[in-house]
Parts: structure tokens; sequence; C-alpha cells
């Protein structure tokens, strides 16, 4: 099972704060709408319960230990063992700090966009990882509304 990692993230690796995303990027939601579509997202508890929505034409994956009200064209599990067990098609992992951190070790590709920017409050980061046992793809580069990159990193074999 291939598991690809996709996340917007700030000079510091800053992922989010108060449950929230820190930029509002409407370009990058797209590009993150064009990776997953009709794909497998997994998330955990929290990022699911930011979300506004169910994301529309993706299955949802959620993890949690605690709780089970989830609706119901959500599928749950209470571990990373059990998810593993029971899912066999690629997954795309869409957060948040934990569960990034949770998969690290599961991942062969990463969509990460590179977010020119910091948040000193930030609550939520992106795992480091080592960037040499990556390769690094710049897809594009934008100014607008702030200076950002999308950049796709493949582990090296
Ligand atoms: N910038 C981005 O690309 C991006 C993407 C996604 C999210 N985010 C941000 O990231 C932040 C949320 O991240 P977070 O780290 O606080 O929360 P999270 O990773 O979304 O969810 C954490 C929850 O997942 C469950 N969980 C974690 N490890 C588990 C395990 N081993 N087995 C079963 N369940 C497990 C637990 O749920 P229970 O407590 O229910 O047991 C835990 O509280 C928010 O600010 C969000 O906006 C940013």
């Amino acid at each position: 099972m291939e598991v690809t990692l996709i996340a917007a993230i700030g000079k510091n690796n800053e992922l989010g704060k108060d449950n929230h995303l820190i930029w509002y990027i409407p370009k990058d939601l797209a590009f993150f709408k064009k990776i997953t579509m009709g794909k497998i997202i997994v998330m955990g508890r929290k990022t699911f319960e930011s979300l506004p929505n169910l994301l529309p034409g993706r299955r949802h994956v959620v993890l949690s230990q605690t709780c089970t009200n989830f609706p119901k064209e959500v599928t749950f599990y209470h571990s990373l063992k059990e998810l593993l067990e029971k899912e066999k098609e690629e997954l795309f992992v869409i957060g948040g700090a934990q569960i990034y951190k949770l998969f690290l070790d599961y991942t062969t590709k990463m969509y990460l966009t590179e977010i020119d920017g910091e948040a000193k409050d930030a609550d939520a980061y992106f795992p480091k990882f080592d960037k040499t046992e990556w390769e690094k793809n710049v897809l594009c580069e934008h100014q607008e509304p702030i200076s950002y990159r999308h950049v796709e990193y493949v582990k090296k074999r």
C-alpha cells in the first residue's frame, strides 16, 4: 500500500493554530483538490473536525482513539495498526501534525506547499524530516497572495 502525504507549511513547518489553517490561499486549495480528488484521504480526528463539510469525491478515513460518532460516510479506526491491516489501496494523508508524524515512515511521496511566511503563535507543526533522504522537485512557484511553491518530494530508494 502506497502512502502519499500532502500539507501546506510555513518557513518553520507551521501547519495550524486553534484547529484552523494559518494561510488562506485559494489556488493552493485548488491544488489540494486536484491531487486528492477520487482518492482515499486519511486524517486525524481534529483535522476532520476542522473541515467545514465532507470533501466531495473522496473517501474519508479518520483516526481517533476515543470517538465513534462519525458520519456514516466516514471510515474510522482506533489505531494505525488496524488501519494498515484494513486499507490496501493508495492513501493520501492530509493531516494534521500527529497524523503526519505517524505516517512519515510509511510515506514514499509528499506534496508540500512551502509558504514563505511565519506564524509565531502556531500550535501544530509538520514533523522535521531528513531532506537528504528525499528527491526534491519544485512543481511551480507563486507570489500571490504570498510567496509559496508546490514541491514534490519522492523518497530515495
Ligand atoms: N497546513 C496543512 O496542510 C494542514 C493540514 C491538516 C491539518 N492542519 C492543521 O493541523 C492542526 C491539527 O493537527 P493536530 O496534530 O492537532 O491533530 P490531528 O493530527 O488532525 O488529529 C489528532 C487526533 O488524531 C487521533 N490520533 C492521533 N494519533 C492516533 C493514533 N495513533 N491512533 C488513533 N488515533 C490517533 C486522536 O484523536 P482522539 O483525540 O479523538 O483520540 C488525536 O487527538 C489544525 O490546526 C489543522 O488546521 C494543517
